[in-house]
Parts: C-alpha cells; structure tokens; sequence
C-alpha cells in the first residue's frame, strides 16, 4: 500500500461500500448498489466468480511482480478501467472528476458515460486522465454524431458502444424508494436527505450554493434540463431500434479505437470481430439489466477461443476483490472494468476514497499473482481455472 493512501481503516471494498451505504441517501445507494427484478443475477454472478478456483505454481521467484498492462495499444500499471457509470455525479460533488483523478493516479483509462453530471470537456480539462467514451445511441442519430465529435475533440480516443441495454431495465427498488431520474421532490425524499446531511453537505449545497442544478451534461444545450424536470425532448430519449448498422454507422465515423460492451454470446462477438470493432467487454452489466441474464464468467472461455486472436478482450460485473480480477484474466480477458467498486470509493471520500478502493484492489491483486506465482499477468492465463 502506497504512503498516499486516506482512509486506513478501510481494507477492502466491502468497508468502502459500508461507508457508502452510511453516507448516500437510501435512494441513491440503492440505484448504484442493487441489481434488478429478484436481483437472482447480481447473486449468481457473486457465486459464479466465488466458484473460479486458480491452481498456483509454486517455487516460483516472485520478488518482482508486474501488473503492467497493454490495453488498446496503451501501456497502464493496472489491467483496469473505471467502467462508465450514469450520475456519479450526484455520489460526490463533481464525482466524475473525481473519479477520472483517481484513475489518473493510479494511471489507468476512465470511462466517461453519456449519463455524466459533468461533461467531458471539463473532465479532460481537470483530471488529466485517459479518457473514454460510453455511448448510448439517443433515437436522433444525428445528435449523437454531433455528442462523438465533442467527445473526440475533448481527447477521448475510445468509444465504448453499450449494446446491452436495449429497452429500460426493471428495477422495483427504484419506485419503491422514490429514486428516479427525473429526481422527484417527496417527503420521502425529502427526509432520506435528512436523514443524511454529509452527503447533503457536499452535494446539495454545493448546488444550491453555485447555481449549478446537476443536469446530464451531455444534452445538447437546448434540451438540457435540470435532473428534477422530465426531458425537453424525445430526441434524445435512448433509441430501441440499435443495431449492427449503427456499429457499421459508428466504425466508419469514429477515427479512434471502438469497444462493444455487453457481449455474452460468441456469435455476437464474431460478428462484432467482423465489423472491425477493435474490443469487446464481455459483460451482463453489473446484473442490473437482465436478472436472468448468463454470466460473463460462463461465456469468456468460449468467447476468448473464439475471438481472442482478433480482439481485446475484456470483461465486468461483479469485481469485489484483486482475485476477482485474476479470476477473469484467467478466463481469457485483457482487462476489467470497474463500476461500483469506484462508486463506493468516491461516495466515501471523493477522489481519495476512490484512490484507495484502486490500491486495494492493486495490492490484492499482486498478492494474488505472488501465491499464484505468476510475475506478470499473461502467466495467470495458466492458472488452470476450474470449474
Ligand atoms: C452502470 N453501468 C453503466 N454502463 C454503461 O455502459 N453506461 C452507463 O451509463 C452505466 N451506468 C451505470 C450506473 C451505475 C450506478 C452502475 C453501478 C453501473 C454498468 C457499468 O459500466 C459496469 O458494466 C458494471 O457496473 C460492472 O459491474 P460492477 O463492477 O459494478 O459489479
Ligand atoms: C444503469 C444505466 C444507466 O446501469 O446504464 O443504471
């Protein structure tokens, strides 16, 4: 563990979403931690990697470890991206930025979404980090054209098309406790904020004290409205009719690296391989879309024999722990994203907590190459995963 680490008293990702929990209103923790309908897949996916046992070699010098990695082209110390997340910007004040700074510490690429608070333009502007782009395709194509020309211009070099989300996910916590976007002024609401005034502190009025109402910061300007009202228009409400086309759409209008993220079957990342998509994420989105939905882990050992010669490969969902990382890099996969590990960080403390969920997960993961005796990461591909 690096000397610049706060929060001392968190030593793994479980105590960072304790502290998140105790910090966020109900609503919002809510959103960000559970999965969706019965929330069978967000458990599945917890036994799926818990069930991936990795056989070390032992008498192996591992007085040097590497956790170096190439991803797209890039090197990065870590085997890691900080996966897109809608609204990380209501978890802390500015909390995208955060969040890009605590990527840009640990030297790894963040994923800006589409559903950002804060835009990319000011992301790049005061993070300094790699940055990436997540697109939801809105139903006026154009727009979005127009959305990936700021985002190029801004320095993303990577686009991640999400393919996963074709209609709107099922999740009944939400209209239980009141959580929503639009936000909705209740009661409810009203005294879940009460009932948690650091965040309120740090959030709202930092809002209310700069006039800056969060908003989707990605709009364009005259649809851009305050999180609290319903969207001006339906031009930029999310498109169902996505397809391969739009992928084909994309390649010939995107100068940069393109990412299909939410594959789960091989055909499908044969047929991305053939539309010269550059990367896939093998992923069911962190459990919250599909509860009955495979899990990454049954579907990469296939999908690498299939594609893993033509693409990069990487894979989500469910990453807790170093081994969790270890666990997919066994299966097949180059690199992870990261989505609610963060979340928790910087929903403790911002940029530092978000940095210290990052070197946990470091440490844990050179602990686990040490006990696997695999110095770099291409030797925990011999890890013979079973089952
Ligand atoms: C997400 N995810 C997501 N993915 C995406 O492509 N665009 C998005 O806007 C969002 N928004 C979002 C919000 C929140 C609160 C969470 C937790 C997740 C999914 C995300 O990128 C990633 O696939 C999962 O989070 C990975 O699973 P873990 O690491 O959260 O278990
Ligand atoms: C989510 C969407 C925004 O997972 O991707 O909440």
């Amino acid at each position: 563990m690096t000397a610049r680490s706060a929060f001392t008293r968190i030593l793994n990702v479980e105590d960072a979403r304790q502290a998140a929990r105790r910090r966020l209103p109900r609503g919002l923790f809510e959103y960000i931690d559970r999965g969706c309908e019965d929330e069978v897949s967000i458990l599945a996916n917890r036994r799926r990697l818990d069930a991936i046992a990795l056989s070390p070699a032992v008498l192996v010098d591992v007085a040097r470890t590497s956790t170096e990695a190439e991803l797209l082209g890039k090197q990065h110390p870590l085997p890691i991206v900080v996966a897109p997340t809608a609204v990380a910007g209501l978890v802390w004040h500015d909390g995208e930025i955060a969040l890009a700074q605590a990527a840009a510490r640990s030297g790894i690429p963040f994923c800006v979404s589409t559903q950002s608070i804060t835009s990319i333009e000011r992301i790049a502007a005061e993070a300094g980090a790699d940055l990436w782009f997540q697109l939801y395709i809105w139903k006026n194509r154009r727009r979005m054209l127009d959305l990936l020309d700021r985002a190029w211009a801004a320095g993303a070099e990577t686009l991640v098309l999400t393919a996963d989300t074709a209609v709107g996910p099922n999740r009944e916590y939400n209209l239980r406790n009141g959580f929503g976007i639009p936000l909705k002024l209740s009661w409810r609401a009203a005294l879940d904020v009460a009932l948690h005034p650091r965040w309120a502190a740090t959030v709202m009025l930092h809002a209310l004290a700069t006039g800056q109402v969060p908003t989707y910061a990605h709009y364009p300007a005259e649809f851009r409205t305050r999180l609290g009202r319903e969207a001006l228009s339906d031009e930029i409400s999310l498109a169902k009719d996505v397809t391969w086309d739009d992928i084909r759409l994309l390649r010939q209008r995107w100068p940069g690296k393109l990412v299909v993220k939410g594959i789960l079957r091989v055909e499908d990342a044969l047929t991305a391989s053939s539309h010269g998509v550059d990367a896939i994420v093998v992923s069911n989105h962190g459990a919250r879309n599909l509860d009955c939905a495979s899990g990454p882990t049954d579907v990469l050992p296939r999908i690498t024999e299939a594609v893993g010669d033509r693409m990069e490969i990487f894979a989500d969902s469910g990453v807790r722990r170093g081994a969790d990382i270890a666990r997919f890099l066994a299966l097949g996969a180059r690199g992870v994203m990261i989505g609610r590990a963060t979340l928790y960080g910087v929903a403790m403390g911002g940029s530092e907590g978000a940095a210290r969920v990052l070197d946990l997960l470091s440490a844990e993961l050179r602990t686990t190459m040490g006990m696997l005796g695999a110095r770099e990461l291409g030797s925990i591909r011999r890890a013979e995963p079973s089952p």
